[in-house]
């Protein structure tokens, strides 16, 4: 069951008029580089720097060095026919660091989702999580190596209970010889499992949900299934794409608290793209604006939003 549309969140910027064909057309008679990358500030992950011991004449010597991110965006493009989505995009999020991938529809940002995750191969450019090249690695591989993924259309199962969801990601995630028996036949839970997936609705804030079936759910509810349901994976990245949309503001207020607490004390990175501002700006350390297909802005949510170029591009104002 596909539920939710971003599109009709309440609280997306007004309409940019800018996405029209005529528009698209200019774009991409531009060069990559013909639009500024406006680097109006770029933060090191929150770890702040680390050490290392280097020998050196037979002395330890503590010599700093640069936090080594933990998910590298390097020159990503994709192409759709005559249609740059993503152009040479080039970004890092370091461990346990949140960080907001903001724009205007069509800017690109589900598909450098789907560019970093495996569902499309991007035309150039490489992701590497923690040193490990992504590219080639169908989407499973990439979600046992950590990287964990909700979608802008939430996507659940009707007939499956919300317990059943999460049993799934449990045993996909170890892959033992029995998955395919265990999603065709669901055997029944182990106690450690039933442990496990009480534990995960507990932290999405919505305990004891185990039996409900899912097609009783509304679309906010449906949400958090999803958003359990990557968190039953132990992401040590979660990519989560309008997670806001289908709920209310006070469900929203919620989410944000749950993601930041999951930064905060988990240790786990977030790429979050929201249309939802003020939820960007409660549950982000940093955000990177794109534009048809490019980073035009990146720095700390208040930097960004003053910046001229994101408030002609992103909220269709002047500066
Ligand atoms: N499968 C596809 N085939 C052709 N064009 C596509 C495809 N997917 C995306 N596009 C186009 O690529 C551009 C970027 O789309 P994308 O969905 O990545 O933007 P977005 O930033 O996620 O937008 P939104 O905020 O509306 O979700 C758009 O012009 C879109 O029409
Ligand atoms: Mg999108």
């Amino acid at each position: 069951m596909t539920v939710g549309d971003s599109r009709s969140s309440a609280l997306s910027p007004p309409p940019t008029g800018r996405s029209g064909p005529d528009h698209r057309e200019v774009h991409h008679a531009e060069s990559p580089g013909g639009r500024g990358h406006r680097e109006v500030h770029h933060d090191e992950s929150p770890g702040g720097r680390d050490h290392r011991e280097v020998h050196r004449a037979g002395q330890d010597i503590d010599v700093p060095r640069a936090p080594v991110p933990l998910l590298r965006v390097e020159h990503v493009t994709k192409r759709f026919g005559g249609i740059r989505a993503v152009g040479d995009v080039t970004f890092t999020v370091g461990r346990g660091e949140s960080v907001g991938l903001v724009g205007p529809n069509g800017a690109g940002k589900t598909t450098l989702f789907n560019c970093i995750c495996g569902q499309l191969r991007p035309d150039a450019g490489q992701v590497t999580l923690d040193g490990t090249l992504l590219d080639g690695l169908p989407t499973y591989k990439r979600a046992r190596l950590g990287v964990g993924r909700t979608y802008q259309r939430a996507e659940v199962f009707p007939d499956m209970t919300v317990g059943e969801h999460l049993i799934v990601a449990e045993r996909a995630r170890h892959g033992g010889p029995h998955l395919w028996r265990d999603l065709c036949h669901r055997s029944a839970p182990t106690p450690a499992e039933r442990r496990r997936v009480a534990e995960v609705l507990e932290l999405v804030g919505i305990p004891g949900w185990e039996d409900r079936p899912v097609s009783s759910l509304g679309l906010g509810s449906c949400r958090l299934v999803e958003l359990a349901r990557a968190l039953a994976n132990e992401p040590v990245l979660l990519l989560a794409d309008e997670p806001s949309s289908g709920l209310d503001a006070r469900e929203t207020h919620e989410l944000a608290a749950v993601l930041r607490t999951l930064q905060r004390e988990r240790g786990m990175a977030l790429l979050l793209v929201e249309h939802d501002l003020s939820m960007v700006e409660a549950a982000v350390d940093r955000a990177i604006v794109m534009d048809l297909g490019v980073v035009i802005a990146t720095g700390t949510f208040d930097q960004v939003m003053a910046d001229p170029a994101v408030r002609i591009a992103y909220l269709g104002m002047g500066a």
